[in-house]
């Protein structure tokens, strides 16, 4: 059996992934400390697949714990998805960021390659386009990312093509997620929301749910349809499909691949509470207020490349989201605990 290797395995999307792996009879070995995500999550996985993936509780910062995984191990490929994610909190706390995802990824991705490991995909995000002229945007573009979130992830990818400049034999595949959404269709696992969280799907959810009060949407007077900010949001489901076809992508692949994972359709916050309000049959009370500091009006993705070169394809749409997410949040509304 192939063994794989996720870092950040029992958060969001890679439990997403996880449970796709072992669908397709790989052997998974899940690393990840925990700090945001719990180890509930593997029984989880194991109710919904059947299998019960490997894990070691450990941190990628841990030279020697990297080292001991991959002496142990000959790995087919390795998926990293550990990071930290909060746009503002790494505004807040920039040298935690850093250390964590940059120091991190750099520490993992070094003893990978040191190691061999032919298939290696990394979790960039649509961050690193920062402020574009269009709205679309295309894996080619000038990077210019605006958060230190957004930053950190482009000197990982900057690293990467470090790699691949020392060593012809360096392959990667980089994927660069936009919003992530979404929950197993069992609605067993799914995003386990803290507290603090400030993305707009699980708020949309909570206050469907009657444990926010009021939605607060930053924003009407954006140059848009409805004068609220547009993005694509991309259901976890199919972001974790991308992932299998990234694997099989790779005897094709000769040194960085970099796709865009999104649906390339922008919707408004006024469209995700219409269609989260019509899917849950509740109502969403709202309130604008000014804009967030540093949100763009309007991003999207070109999906083309995906779309051809991996023949993937994001195939739930937004009523599809906000199902999944509500029949999470009905069957979970405390979350994990
Ligand atoms: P998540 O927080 O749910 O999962 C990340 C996991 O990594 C958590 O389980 C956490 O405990 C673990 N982790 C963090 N630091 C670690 C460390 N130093 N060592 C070991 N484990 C560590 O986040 P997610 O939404 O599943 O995101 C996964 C990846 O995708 C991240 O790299 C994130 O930056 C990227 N991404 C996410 C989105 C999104 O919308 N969720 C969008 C773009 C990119
Ligand atoms: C950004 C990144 C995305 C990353 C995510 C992680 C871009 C283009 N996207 O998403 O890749 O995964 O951060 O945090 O850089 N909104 C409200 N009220 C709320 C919360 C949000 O109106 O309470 C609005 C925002 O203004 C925005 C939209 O909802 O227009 C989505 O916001 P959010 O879910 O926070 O994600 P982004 O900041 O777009």
């Amino acid at each position: 059996m192939k063994k794989i290797l996720v870092t950040g395995g029992t958060g969001f999307i890679g439990s997403h992934v996880v449970v796709q792996l072992l669908n397709k009879n790989y052997q998974v070995f899940v690393l990840d400390n925990l700090s945001n995500s719990k180890k509930i999550v593997l029984e989880k996985i194991r109710k919904i697949t059947g299998k019960l993936p490997n894990f070691i509780e450990g941190d990628i910062r841990n030279i020697n714990l990297i080292n001991q995984i991959f002496n142990e191990n000959i790995f087919e490929g390795l998926m990293h998805f550990a990071a930290l994610k909060s746009l503002s909190d790494s505004e807040i706390n920039a040298e935690k960021y850093y250390d964590n995802n940059v120091v991190g990824s750099n520490n993992l991705l070094d003893i990978a390659v040191k190691k061999n490991i032919k298939k290696i995909i990394f979790s960039s995000s649509a961050a690193v386009y920062g402020n574009q002229k269009s709205a679309k945007v295309v894996e080619t573009m000038l990077l210019d990312p605006i958060t230190n979130y957004g930053k950190n992830k482009l000197l990982i990818e900057k690293k990467i093509q470090k790699f691949q400049t020392e060593s012809k034999n360096i392959s990667f595949v980089i994927f660069r997620y936009f919003n992530a959404v979404g929950a197993h269709p069992s609605g067993i696992i799914g995003e386990d929301i803290r507290e603090t969280t400030s993305n707009l799907m699980p708020l949309v959810s909570k206050t469907a749910f009657g444990q926010i009060k009021k939605l607060t949407i930053f924003g009407n007077d954006y140059p848009t349809k409805d004068g609220t900010g547009l993005r694509d949001y991309i259901h976890v489901e199919d972001l974790a499909a991308a992932h299998i076809k990234g694997l099989e992508f790779f005897p094709k692949n000769k040194n960085i691949s970099t796709f865009n994972l999104g649906v390339g359709k922008a919707y408004s916050v006024l469209d995700v509470v219409k269609t989260f309000e019509l899917v849950s049959k509740r109502k969403i009370p709202y309130e604008f207020s000014k804009k967030r500091p540093g949100d763009l009006a309007e991003c999207y993705a070109d999906p083309f490349l995906a779309n051809s070169d991996l023949q993937w394809k994001a195939k739930l749409n937004l009523e599809d989201i906000c199902r999944d997410v509500w029949n999470f949040q009905i069957k979970n509304p405390i979350g994990y605990e």
